[in-house]
C-alpha cells in the first residue's frame, strides 16, 4: 500500500452465497465489530437480490455496498441482466467487473471494456478483475496475459477518469484454492500492471490508481500482503462471509506505510 498516493480498499466478493436475511445478520454483525476511527474503504459486493438489505443495513456507515456483475446496455430486452443506473438507484457504490469466474462463462474482454465503461458513466466504481491460469504462469506468460487484458479492459477509459477504477488482481489458480501467491509474486504483477497504467495514461495516474490483490486472501496473510508497496487492497471470497476475519482484513489495512 502506499496510503499517501492513493486509496486503500477491502473489498468484499460473497459470490452466489447468503440470502437476503442472512445479509441483514452479517451486516448487524459487521457492524458490531467495525474498526472505529478512520480506515480505508471496506465495500462489499453481494448478490443482487441482497442489494438492498445490505445497503439498508450499512447506511449509516463508511461500508460500501457494490454489486457482483452488470449489462453494459442502458436498458432493453436483456433478461435477467441489472443495468448500472438500476444499481446506483439502488444505492450501490461499487460493482465488480470481469471476474474469471464470469468470464469462465463466456464474458470477454470487449464484454468487459463496455462494462467499464458503463459502470464509469453512472458513476460506479468499477472493480475490475484480471488474472491469469495455472498453464498461463507455467508457460511464463503472465506480464503479456494480465497486460493485454489491461489494455483491452481500459479501452476508451478517458485519461480523467481512469484513477476512479479499481483493479483486482486475482490469479485464477489461487481463488477458493487456499494456495495464495506469495507477497512476492503478487507485488511483482501488480507492479507490472502499475506500469501498463503508466504507459496507457501517466505517471500520476498509475501512481493514483488502487490495484488490490485476490485469491485466497485472509485474516492470516493480509498483513503481509498489503505491506507490499504496489498492492492497495483486497478482493475477498471466502473471508468476506465470516465478519470476524472481514474486520481483522480491514484492521491489517491499517498497518502504517511509507
Ligand atoms: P477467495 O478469497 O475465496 O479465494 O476468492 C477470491 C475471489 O475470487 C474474490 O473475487
Amino acid at each position: 500500500m502506499n496510503k499517501k498516493y492513493r486509496k486503500t480498499v477491502i473489498a468484499g466478493n460473497w459470490k452466489m452465497n447468503k440470502t437476503p436475511s442472512e445479509t441483514k445478520e452479517f451486516m448487524n454483525q459487521l457492524k458490531a465489530i467495525l474498526p472505529k476511527g478512520r480506515w480505508c474503504d471496506v465495500a462489499l459486493c453481494v448478490p443482487a437480490v441482497c442489494i438492498p438489505a445490505a445497503v439498508r443495513a450499512m447506511r449509516e456507515t463508511r461500508v460500501g455496498i457494490g454489486a457482483e456483475n452488470c449489462n453494459a446496455n442502458a436498458s432493453g430486452a436483456y433478461t435477467g441482466e441489472i443495468a448500472t443506473n438500476m444499481l446506483t438507484d439502488a444505492g450501490c457504490k461499487y460493482v465488480i467487473i470481469g471476474h474469471s469466474e464470469r468470464r469462465a462463462m463466456g464474458e470477454t474482454d470487449a464484454d468487459v471494456n463496455a462494462k467499464v465503461l458503463a459502470a464509469l458513466e453512472a458513476g460506479l466504481v468499477p472493480i475490475m478483475c484480471c488474472g491469469e491460469s495455472l498453464e498461463q504462469r507455467e508457460a511464463d506468460i503472465t506480464e503479456e496475459w494480465i497486460s493485454m487484458q489491461i489494455k483491452l479492459g481500459l479501452a476508451g477509459v478517458p485519461e480523467d477518469k481512469v484513477r476512479k477504477v479499481v483493479i483486482a488482481y486475482e490469479p485464477i489458480w489461487a481463488i477458493g484454492t487456499g494456495r495464495t501467491a506469495t507477497p512476492e509474486q503478487a507485488e511483482e504483477v501488480c507492479n507490472s500492471i502499475r506500469a501498463v497504467v503508466r504507459k496507457l495514461y501517466s505517471s500520476k495516474n498509475a501512481r493514483a490508481i488502487s490495484i488490490l490483490y485476490g485469491g485466497s486472501m485472509n485474516e492470516k496473510n493480509a498483513f503481509e500482503l498489503l505491506a507490499q508497496p504496489d498492492i492497495d487492497g483486497g478482493l475477498i471470497g471466502g473471508a468476506s462471509l465470516v465478519p470476524e476475519k472481514f474486520v481483522q482484513i480491514i484492521e491489517a489495512a491499517n498497518q502504517p506505510t511509507v
